[in-house]
């Protein structure tokens, strides 16, 4: 074992050639949505290859207080297949005790926008992490609709109550930050509404929530309007049980395409990646530097399912770029890992307006800068800006991970290419999103 990992730190070792095939954990976000959904429709609902991460556990774990059967069928690693029975949106039941939503944001925030239309009264909490976590960007809009909600710190922070009300008003409301979850939420919300609600925003952010919607009988509609895009739907109808194949985590991905592009001596295949054109921006980012990822060719996408492929990754010689906040916006979780690609390309690497990262599972910018200059990095934060002089050789030291997946992950992955050995404190926060992460990592060491 080249990777020693224990509760405490895991340490990293450089691999002399990176090889192999890996199947990721099933996406995220819409794990997420798919069980959101289940719990939504009357019935039976199938969830084929969900990943299986602690934060996708918090979710199942919601839609059972609430009262549906969720059973898990089978399990792959870091996938699982769950059977979810629901009494159906207005057979759900008022939970008895506080539902836990651990570290995940997008529980807490999804939830609450379900939760809104419906007469009982509920409180979402977490763990410490997601007690720092912003929630006015949702109490605001829901409010606004009918519900009444209260959080700590004068409605800015959890625990979050929510005491829902049918039918909700409609709203039209633009988000005043981008993010999918607080879009999201709202468009959970408007199902119990009377009349038309309306989400705008100014930067596209990820639509899983919309598709999922159109696939289960929901009339989404999109318009592009000079203030960005806004989606809207008819309030009063009924999400049908729908069964939902989930694409493999890009996020997760991204890892292994950073990670092969860096290393001198990669060739790494990655199997059924989703390739929504919302969260593919990584990819693009990273082919901007150079690097060497194929797969993605003639992919369709039809607006409605999720589009998925193969890709491979090489060895690549990356070159640094502009990052603004539109593409921030887009790869708002890969930011971390495209920091550590941005120390080993030529050039300078530049990414401004990443004030959200910040409001993540750990302040991800100061995280990121503080563990990439332990291991010799060039990194310079001014505000929200993040400005990266690439082609320094990292040389491995101890990584605080501040208990945050994604940047545990990403020090992990800085330990395959850094001279001696790598530390990285608090490992175990990979199982939030990718419980395999470190197998994998094992795995490709040819
Ligand atoms: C998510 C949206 C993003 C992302 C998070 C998952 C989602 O958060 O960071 O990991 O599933 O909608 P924001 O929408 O708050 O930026």
């Amino acid at each position: 074992m080249s990777t020693v990992l224990d509760p405490e730190v895991a340490v990293v070792r450089p691999a002399a050639r990176l090889r192999g095939t890996l199947r990721l954990p099933g996406d995220k976000s819409i794990s997420h949505r798919a069980l959101l959904f289940a719990a939504l429709a009357d019935g039976e609902s199938r969830i084929t290859a969900a990943g299986d991460g602690a934060d996708v556990r918090s979710t199942a774990g919601i839609v059972r207080v609430l009262g549906a059967t969720v059973e898990r069928v089978r399990e792959t690693g870091g996938t699982v297949d769950y059977r979810v029975v629901s009494p159906g949106v207005d057979g759900l039941a008022e939970p008895v005790g506080i539902l836990d939503c651990g570290n995940s944001g997008t529980s807490l925030r999804l939830t609450a926008g379900v939760l809104a239309g419906l007469p009982m009264y509920a409180v979402l909490d977490g763990d410490a992490s997601l007690r720092r976590r912003p929630v006015a960007r949702i109490i605001a809009p829901l409010r606004t609709m009918g519900a009444v909600l209260h959080a700590r710190r004068t409605d800015t922070l959890p625990p979050l109550t929510v005491v829902g009300r049918a039918p909700l008003r409609s709203v039209d409301y633009q988000t005043p930050v981008p993010s999918a979850q607080v879009k999201s939420s709202i468009l959970l919300a408007a199902l119990r509404a009377e009349g038309r609600t309306t989400v705008r925003e100014s930067v596209g952010t990820r639509d899983h929530t919309e598709r999922m919607l159109r696939a289960r009988g929901i009339d989404v509609r999109r318009e592009e309007t000079s203030a960005g895009v806004a989606w809207s739907l008819e309030g009063g109808r009924r999400v049908q049980s729908v069964d939902e194949r989930v694409p493999g985590d890009v996020s997760a991905a991204a890892f292994w395409l950073v990670g092969g592009a860096i290393h001198s001596d990669a060739d790494l295949t990655l199997r059924d990646v989703g390739l929504n054109p919302s969260r593919r921006a990584i990819i693009d980012l990273l082919r901007a530097m150079g690097a060497s990822i194929a797969g993605d060719a003639g992919v369709v996408d039809d607006g409605v399912g999720e589009p998925l492929a193969d890709l491979t990754v090489h060895s690549s010689d990356l070159r640094g770029i502009d990052i603004g906040p539109r593409e921030v916006a887009a790869a708002i979780d890969e930011i971390p890992i495209l920091c550590l690609a941005a120390s080993q390309a030529s050039g300078t690497t530049r990414i401004r307006g990443a004030g959200e990262l910040r409001h993540k599972e750990s302040d991800r910018i100061a995280g990121i800068a503080a563990g990439l200059r332990a291991l010799g990095a060039d990194v310079d934060v001014d505000g929200d800006d993040i400005t990266i002089t690439g082609r320094q050789a990292l040389r491995g030291a101890t990584t605080d991970s501040l208990d945050d997946h994604r940047l545990a992950m990403t020090f992990a992955v800085a330990g395959l290419i850094a001279e001696g050995e790598t530390v990285v404190s608090r490992p175990g926060s990979a199982s939030i999103s990718y419980p395999g992460f470190f197998a994998d990592l094992e795995g490709v060491r040819a």
